[in-house]
C-alpha cells in the first residue's frame, strides 16, 4: 500500500514538474523580441516638422481604406464652413452639452474620426486635439450674415492641383503650416475633401518632398529707419 502511494505520489510530483516546464516554456514561446538596450540618442527631429508624424501610425491603414463615394466631401463645403481660409469651422450641428470642454464631448467623434449615422457624414479629425476648449474658437452658426456691414478683404484660399512645377513633381504647400502641421488629419482618411484628399498617406514624413510656397512673402524692399538718432 506504501509502495503504491509512493509511485502514485511520484507520479503527480512528475506531472506537476511536467505542468510547470511546459508553462514556462510555453510563455517563453509567446515572448516577443525586442531590444534589450535603452535608445539614449533618439533620431534627431526637426522640432518644427514632429507634427507631421502625429498620425503617422495611422499611415497604413488611411491608404487601405475604401473611399466612400456617397460621403465623400469637397472643398466647396469645406471653404462654407468658414468665414474666410484658414478660420476655425463652424460647428455645423448641434451640440449636446450647451457648457463643456471638448474633450470627451467632441474628441469622442473628432480625435479619430469615422461615419456618424445621425449627422450622417464621417467626422473631421481635429488637428489639434491637445487644444480641449474647442468651443473657445468653435462656435455654431447663428445666423448667415453679419451683425453690421465690414469692409474687411476677404483672404482667398489658394488654388489647388496648380502647385506642381512640373506634371508628376510633388506639390509645393500652397498654405501656411502655422495649426497645420499634422498633414494626415486635413489630409487622409473619408472626412478628407476629395480634391485633397493624397493617395499617398503611407509615406509618413510628408516634409521631406513637399516644401512651403515662400512665393507669398511680400517684398518690402529695402528697410531704412524713418528716424536717425544720430
Ligand atoms: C457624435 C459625433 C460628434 C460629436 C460628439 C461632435 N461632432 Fe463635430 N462633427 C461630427 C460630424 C459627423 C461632422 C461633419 C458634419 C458634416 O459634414 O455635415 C462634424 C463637424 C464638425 C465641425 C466642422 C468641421 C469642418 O471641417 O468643417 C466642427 C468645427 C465640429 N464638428 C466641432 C465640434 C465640437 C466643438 C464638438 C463638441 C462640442 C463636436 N463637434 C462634437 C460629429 C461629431
Ligand atoms: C485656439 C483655437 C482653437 C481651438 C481651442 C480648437 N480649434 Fe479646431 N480649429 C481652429 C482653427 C483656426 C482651425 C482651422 C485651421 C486651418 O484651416 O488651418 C480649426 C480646424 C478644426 C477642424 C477642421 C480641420 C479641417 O479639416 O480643416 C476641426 C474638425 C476642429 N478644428 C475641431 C476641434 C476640436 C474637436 C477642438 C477641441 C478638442 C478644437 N478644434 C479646438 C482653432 C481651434
Ligand atoms: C487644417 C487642414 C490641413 C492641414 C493640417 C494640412 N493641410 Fe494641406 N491643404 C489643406 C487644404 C484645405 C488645401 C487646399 C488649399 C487651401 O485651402 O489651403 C491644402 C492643400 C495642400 C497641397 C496642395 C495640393 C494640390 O493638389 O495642389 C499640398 C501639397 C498640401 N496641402 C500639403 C500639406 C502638408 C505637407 C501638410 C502638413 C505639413 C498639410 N498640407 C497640412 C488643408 C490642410
Ligand atoms: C517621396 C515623396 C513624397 C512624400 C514623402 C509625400 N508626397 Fe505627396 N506627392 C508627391 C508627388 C511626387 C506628388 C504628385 C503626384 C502626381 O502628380 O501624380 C504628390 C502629390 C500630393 C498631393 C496632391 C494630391 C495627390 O495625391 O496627388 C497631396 C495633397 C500630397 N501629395 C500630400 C502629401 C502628404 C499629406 C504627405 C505625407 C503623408 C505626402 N504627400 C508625402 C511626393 C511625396
Amino acid at each position: 500500500m506504501k509502495k503504491r502511494l509512493g509511485i502514485i505520489s511520484l507520479f503527480v510530483i512528475l506531472f506537476a514538474a511536467f505542468i510547470a516546464v511546459w508553462n514556462y516554456s510555453y510563455y517563453e514561446g509567446l515572448e516577443e523580441a525586442y531590444i534589450p538596450i535603452e535608445n539614449n540618442n533618439p533620431t534627431p527631429m526637426i522640432p518644427s516638422e514632429t507634427g507631421v508624424f502625429e498620425r503617422s501610425d495611422l499611415g497604413l491603414e488611411y491608404a487601405n481604406m475604401p473611399i466612400d463615394e456617397n460621403h465623400q466631401r469637397s472643398l466647396d463645403g469645406y471653404y462654407d464652413n468658414r468665414a474666410y481660409h484658414g478660420a476655425p469651422p463652424s460647428i455645423p450641428h448641434p451640440v449636446k452639452e450647451e457648457r463643456s470642454m471638448g474633450g470627451k464631448t467632441c474628441l469622442q467623434c473628432h480625435e479619430n474620426g469615422g461615419f456618424t449615422e445621425k449627422f450622417n457624414a464621417y467626422a473631421p479629425v481635429t488637428p489639434h486635439p491637445e487644444m480641449v476648449n474647442c468651443r473657445q474658437c468653435h462656435v455654431p452658426l447663428k445666423t448667415q450674415s453679419l451683425f453690421k456691414g465690414t469692409n474687411f478683404p476677404e483672404l482667398e484660399a489658394p488654388a489647388v492641383g496648380v502647385n506642381n512645377a512640373l506634371i508628376g513633381s510633388p506639390p509645393v504647400i500652397p498654405h501656411q503650416i502655422q495649426m497645420r502641421e499634422n498633414c494626415l488629419s486635413c489630409h487622409a482618411g473619408p472626412s478628407a475633401p476629395k480634391e485633397i484628399r493624397v493617395t499617398h498617406p503611407e509615406r509618413i514624413n510628408c516634409r521631406q518632398c513637399h516644401v512651403l510656397n515662400n512665393k507669398e512673402i511680400r517684398d518690402i524692399g529695402n528697410f531704412s529707419r524713418q528716424h536717425s538718432y544720430e
